[in-house]
């Protein structure tokens, strides 16, 4: 008999954390060139980063940039089983190779300022007029130079640190959480690079916790439960997650609250609620219980759509089919994991300015067995305003980012005050903390 290797399931059980103190955070940490070049030399180049899917590079040839900071980089698959990754720099006089985002497919990689040309291993195969540089080329300019790169659930990651610990190591318990996703079976069906006006850490700290959903989000409170969210720090604080509690209403939805958004009573099945059914083929009129008793019967909905069109839950609990099961990566990658497809939000530093950075948005969508990959879309490259497109709540967090990052200039702000229920937050802190000045400083 053989036996299937089987992902383990997602462990929903708490876990100890370590002490991250009390204190307020500094605004500095969000507003100084000095913190920012500091994260860069100490944490940003010694760290895994998600540089991209897999699913956008299948072919031999085929390529992608990713920019974090002033770095930009090419990640190439070089055969069927192998992605290089290079600095998108030019060993000659430092030209750019390709641009600075998109996706290619090449034979060869040619400069565009003298037209030396590397193989997609990144070796050095013809140069213009060679007979000129009489004292021959160096040995370190006969290649491009390379970064280290390993691959986890269908995505790239790369470290610009030789001597950095293997990629498993970093993600410390994250494979063991987000194996059983099968990551690998998604496809990005769209696929954002907005620039904020705020500095990155406020990007991540804005879905590090949901305190905010009812004064900022106040739409969402008939389909999340924005108290019941078991919250947990890993792997000394570099990662964490929120079990955000969905498709019921919020503790806070009373029948008045319900009756200002339109329905006559809280026990009515919300529009999202009824909404969720829909998509999984189900009349909402068929379910008779009250809107609060809806988790295991959309669990089950959901289940049966799966097998109906050929996605296979089984490896996912009742609660991952309806719950959001959201997961902060160290330092700047946020998944929030629901059933059949998943966001990605993912700040980068802005080269120079504190005050900016880029947010990366993708939605990952999971492709039925044996169907074809979805199309590929463009990127679509903007600011933080005017997408209307997206959700209502993205938009509202975008607006408040801005707000805050003005505010952390203020001469009349002491600190950033977190409770515990914003303590992933705490953790962010604590993680980059021990790159900045841990034992190892
Ligand atoms: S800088 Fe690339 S060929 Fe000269
Ligand atoms: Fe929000």
């Amino acid at each position: 008999m053989v036996l299937e290797n089987r992902p383990a399931p997602t462990p929903t059980g708490r876990t100890d954390e370590p002490d991250m103190g009390t204190g307020l955070i500094a605004t500095e940490r969000y507003t100084s060139p000095e913190f920012a070049q500091l994260e860069w030399e100490r944490m940003w180049t010694k760290v895994w980063l998600n540089a991209g899917p897999l699913s956008d590079i299948p072919e031999v040839g085929d390529h992608f940039v990713h920019a974090i900071g002033r770095e930009s980089f090419i990640f190439m698959r070089t055969a069927p089983d192998e992605v290089k990754g290079f600095y998108n720099v030019c060993p000659h006089r430092g030209s750019r190779l390709r641009p600075s985002t998109g996706l290619g497919h090449a034979e060869q990689l040619q400069c565009p300022f003298h037209l030396w040309t590397f193989d997609i291993g990144g070796r050095l195969t013809d140069v213009p007029d060679r007979q000129h540089f009489v004292n021959g080329i160096p040995e370190e300019k006969q290649c491009l130079s390379g970064v280290r790169v390993e691959t986890w659930a269908g995505w790239v990651w790369f470290n610009m640190d030789p001597g950095a610990e293997p990629l498993h190591e970093f993600l410390g318990v994250i494979p063991s959480h987000l194996d059983a996703y099968q990551l690998e079976n998604y496809h990005v069906v769209d696929d954002y690079v907005l620039e904020w006006e705020c500095n990155w850490k406020f990007a991540v700290d804005q879905f590090a916790e949901i305190y905010h959903l009812p004064a900022l989000h106040p739409q969402l409170l008939e389909y999340f439960d924005h108290l019941a969210t078991p919250l947990d720090v890993y792997d000394g604080g570099k990662h964490s997650r929120q079990l955000i509690r969905m498709g019921t209403p919020d503790p806070s939805w009373t029948d008045d609250l319900a009756r200002r958004f339109g329905y006559d009573n809280g026990d009515e099945l919300t529009r999202q609620q009824r909404q969720n059914l829909q998509q999984c083929g189900i009349d909402p009129d068929t379910f008779t219980g009250k809107a609060r008793e809806l988790p295991p019967f959309l669990a089950r909905a959901r289940r049966d759509w799966g097998e109906r069109v050929g996605m296979d839950f089984s490896l996912l609990g009742d609660e991952q089919l309806v719950d959001n099961f959201h997961y902060m990566i160290f330092p700047n990658l946020t998944l929030n994991l629901t059933y059949g497809s998943f966001l990605f939000f993912r700040p980068r530093p802005h080269p120079t300015n504190p005050n900016k950075s880029y947010w990366d948005y993708q939605v990952y969508a999971r492709t039925p067995e044996g169907a074809p990959p979805p199309r590929r879309p463009a990127t679509v490259h903007g600011t933080a305003r005017n997408h209307p497109e997206l959700f209502e709540a993205l938009e509202q967090d975008m607006a408040q980012a801005q707000i805050v990052q003005e505010s952390y200039h203020s001469r009349g702000f002491s600190g950033i005050l977190l409770n515990s229920e914003e303590r992933r937050i705490r953790a962010m802190h604590h993680a980059l903390d021990q790159y900045l000045y841990g034992p190892d400083r």
